[in-house]
């Protein structure tokens, strides 16, 4: 929770009065699907929300009959919150996606009913960085290959094709999170490394800027791609890439399946061009555990295939636990919206001593000023305030320093573009 600010546990508002949300009586409730990591809900309960989890998803319809009443809900990849879902919860204030992906979620409706979404875009960054540079040392001593023949009982012990990783050339495609952390760590184990972004990325250490694809692929002995799941990135990498490629280089891909031609893949590494590959992400993978695994990859030495485990570690699961639990009580608390994924992301300061109206609204002209003539004509003050748009959606804070009447929130909340308004008081 942001110091300083206390939900109102003010006035009652008649329910059914649809789109106002006025500070309820605390404990909200929050509820947690699907093995949320414990922390998450500490933090929660620190916050003096009533926490309940559920190992498993729920389908819609279980989803519809828990939310009444639940202020936060609290998911992962396996439960979808639609339009219906969204519908019959009208308490509901926020979702946490405690994952990366949001596709499970319809943002727009969420949107449109107010409600705030946020996920855990950064928090395994690092486990994505460590397992590269793992799979890039094992591929360069080719421990596949050595792995799978010790378990056959044959003992190779030769130093032939097993190199160091130390000086030798790392090309990046993708210099964002996962690639320029990527980076920092390659060089610290004396690596030098080359980038290639399309946006304008700062080099990072000594980092070498490529112009474009082919400079970067013709300069480095090993390329690792981290690029995002835009659709223009569809098939971004086949023969032709391939064929750029220093022969005997090293390939990785843990960003996005679709973005490898995997046939291709599979030819280069038949004929020797590419020495040995790890790839985590495939253009079809299983729906969950257990299922069958099927790929043109299967089956090739010196090629590491990992279930899109990238980003897999406990440590990220407690740090996503952490970071989404504290964006949910931070919106709760103080109105703060940075990094959400549907709302625009403000957040202002608390100040002790005001009053707080949050007010979520369609992204049409004039709204702010309507907003500032009703708190006129009632002369309410502003101390502060703060307005951001995203797409159709508006969303207003403004800090008021003296005391004000039921008359003032029940004229903001009758405004033609109110979606959703409540109130927070900063002690
Ligand atoms: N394997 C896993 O478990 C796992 C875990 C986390 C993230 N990921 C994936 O890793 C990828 C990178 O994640 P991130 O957090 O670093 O994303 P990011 O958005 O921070 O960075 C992506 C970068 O790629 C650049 N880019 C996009 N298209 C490009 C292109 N065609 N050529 C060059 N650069 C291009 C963007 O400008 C951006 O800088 C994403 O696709 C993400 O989904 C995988």
């Amino acid at each position: 929770m942001l110091p300083g600010c206390a939900r109102r546990s003010a006035p009652a508002w008649p329910r059914g009065m649809g789109r106002m949300t006025l500070d309820t009586k605390p404990p909200l409730r929050a509820l947690l699907l699907e093995n949320i990591h414990p922390d998450a809900t500490a933090r929660l309960t620190k916050a003096g929300y009533a926490v309940e989890t559920r190992k498993g998803a729920l389908s819609e319809d279980e989803l519809i009959a828990a939310l009444p009443g639940v202020s936060l809900l609290g998911i992962r990849s396996r439960t979808n919150v639609t339009e219906r879902v969204f519908a019959a919860a009208p308490d509901l204030l926020a979702v946490g996606a405690f994952c990366i992906g949001v596709n499970q979620i319809d943002l727009a409706a969420a949107s449109h009913r107010g409600i705030a979404v946020f996920n855990a875009p950064f928090s395994n960054t690092r486990s994505v960085v460590e397992l590269v540079i793992a799979e890039i040392i094992s591929l360069a001593r080719r421990l596949p290959e050595k792995n799978a023949k010790m378990h056959l009982g044959e003992w190779d012990k030769s130093a032939s094709g097993s190199h160091e990783i130390r000086g030798r050339r790392l090309g990046i495609v993708g210099y964002g999170n996962i690639g320029a952390q990527l980076s920092v760590l390659a060089e610290n184990l004396g690596m030098s490394v080359y980038f290639y972004d399309i946006a304008d990325k700062l080099a990072l250490g000594n980092a070498h800027r490529c112009g474009t694809l082919t400079e970067l692929l013709e300069s480095v002995e090993t390329v690792t791609l981290h690029v995002d799941g835009r659709p223009g990135n569809s098939g971004l990498f086949g023969d032709a890439e391939f064929a750029r490629m220093q022969p005997r280089s090293l390939f990785l891909n843990l960003s996005r399946g679709f973005v490898v031609d995997h046939p291709a893949l599979r030819r280069n590494i038949e004929s020797g061009h590419i020495a040995g590959a790890a790839i985590d992400v495939f253009p079809e993978e299983p729906n969950g555990n257990g299922e069958d695994f099927a790929s043109v990859l299967r089956g090739l030495p010196n090629v590491i295939l990992t279930p899109h485990v990238g980003g897999s570690t406990e440590e990220a699961q407690q740090d996503i636990g952490e970071f989404v639990a504290g964006k949910l009580t931070d919106y709760l608390s103080a109105g703060a919206a940075s990094l959400s994924v549907n709302l625009p992301g403000i957040a202002l300061p608390a100040v002790p001593g005001t009053h707080r109206l949050v007010h979520i609204h369609q992204n049409v002209p004039g709204v702010l000023a309507s907003i500032n003539q009703i708190l006129a004509s009632h002369k309410v003050n502003v101390e502060g305030q703060l307005l951001g748009t995203r797409d159709d959606i508006g969303y207003a804070i403004t800090d008021i320093g003296t005391a004000y009447s039921d008359e003032v929130l029940a004229q903001l909340h009758a405004m033609d573009v109110t979606i959703r308004f409540r109130t927070i008081t900063c002690d």
